[in-house]
């Protein structure tokens, strides 16, 4: 068995934990947490279950080389650099923008794991999923596995659909709802294509904007044309739209109600909306909720030096 397979396929104890709040006895809702931001310190969360069938793909077809696209605080970029030097690839980031320095956290973790960083204008960056975009970069760094932004493909939407059965298995029952976080909606495609019908699958959106409900349904029809219908997304709770924040919602995630560290960009921006969503009486009574806790907090560090350490990291 490869040390790739390895990783992935030993079996973790039971992520699932519930939280215990009087505030959800009032109508008698119980939340749960999967803790798959639990699963590793930078191959975390979403990442794990994205990078899992690529990396394997990776390896049986021989390749040496991972090249991805991602922001200067991206979380994809955290992990495939952490998985690189776990799995002796080779890693090229094709970061979005200028080069500033010193590097950002993420950035100056990614390169001590060894990844090469290659910084590309705005525009180019937007070319990003064009394949003569990305071939281009062979002649340059020579063959490569290619993982897309956010690590979102058919193989991530498999790896991410494998919690379904997990929060199943888990919990003795079929939750009501499974929440989790969106920003490419991939994290979101994995869940519906397994979820149980009798399961509503709920995202909160990380952005501004309404094109994503098209985007996962363009996922979930390349995936899988046998998903639950019994999805939705809400776009009430972006704060202002992707990594913007409000003095509310940083409060929210100090204050720790959920006892879990939560990061700013989807964690603590999803659960904030599912604490509203209970006070508002939007899930109906006596329901049991699972929130997936997608990882994601190797970024405040980058977001404190941003903003003016405004986060509690612990
Ligand atoms: C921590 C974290 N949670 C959630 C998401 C959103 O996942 P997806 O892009 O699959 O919607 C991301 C970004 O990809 C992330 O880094």
């Amino acid at each position: 068995m490869s040390k790739i397979h390895h990783f992935f396929n030993t079996k973790n104890s039971s992520l699932l934990k519930k939280l215990d709040f009087d505030r959800f006895g009032v109508n008698n809702i119980r939340v749960y947490v999967k803790r798959d931001d639990l699963l590793h310190p930078f191959v975390s969360g979403n990442k794990w279950r994205k990078l899992k069938y690529n990396l394997l793909e990776a390896e049986e077809k021989g390749h040496k080389t991972l090249l991805t696209f991602g922001g200067a605080f991206s979380n994809h970029i955290a992990a495939v650099a952490a998985a690189g030097s776990e799995f002796d690839f080779k890693t090229i980031g094709i970061i979005r923008g200028e080069k500033v320095e010193p590097l950002n956290p993420t950035l100056a973790y990614a390169t001590q794991q060894g990844m090469e960083l290659h910084f590309v204008s705005r525009t180019d960056y937007k070319k990003r999923s064009a394949p003569d975009f990305i071939k281009k970069f062979e002649k340059q760094f020579g063959t490569f596995y290619h993982l897309p932004e956010g690590g979102t493909n058919h193989l991530a939407i498999k790896g991410c659909s494998e919690i379904i059965e997990e929060i199943n298995s888990d919990l003795m029952q079929r939750p009501d709802y499974i929440c989790a976080p969106c920003g490419t909606g991939g994290t979101l495609a994995g869940l519906i294509a397994k979820a149980d019908p009798a399961t509503h699958i709920l995202g909160f959106s990380a952005l501004k904007g309404d094109f994503l409900k098209e985007e996962i349904k363009t996922l979930l029809s390349s995936f899988d044309a046998n998903h639950s219908q019994n999805w939705s997304l809400n776009t009430d709770y972006h704060f202002g739209g992707y990594a913007k924040w409000t003095p509310e919602l940083v409060n929210f995630i100090n204050e720790k109600r959920s006892k879990i560290i939560l990061d700013p960009i989807y964690t603590g921006k999803m659960f904030f909306g599912i604490f509203d969503l209970i006070q508002k009486g939007f899930f109906k009574s006596g329901s049991t909720i699972v929130a997936l806790h997608t990882g994601g907090l190797q970024g405040i560090e980058g977001f404190n030096q941003r903003f003016g350490q405004v986060l509690r990291a612990k």
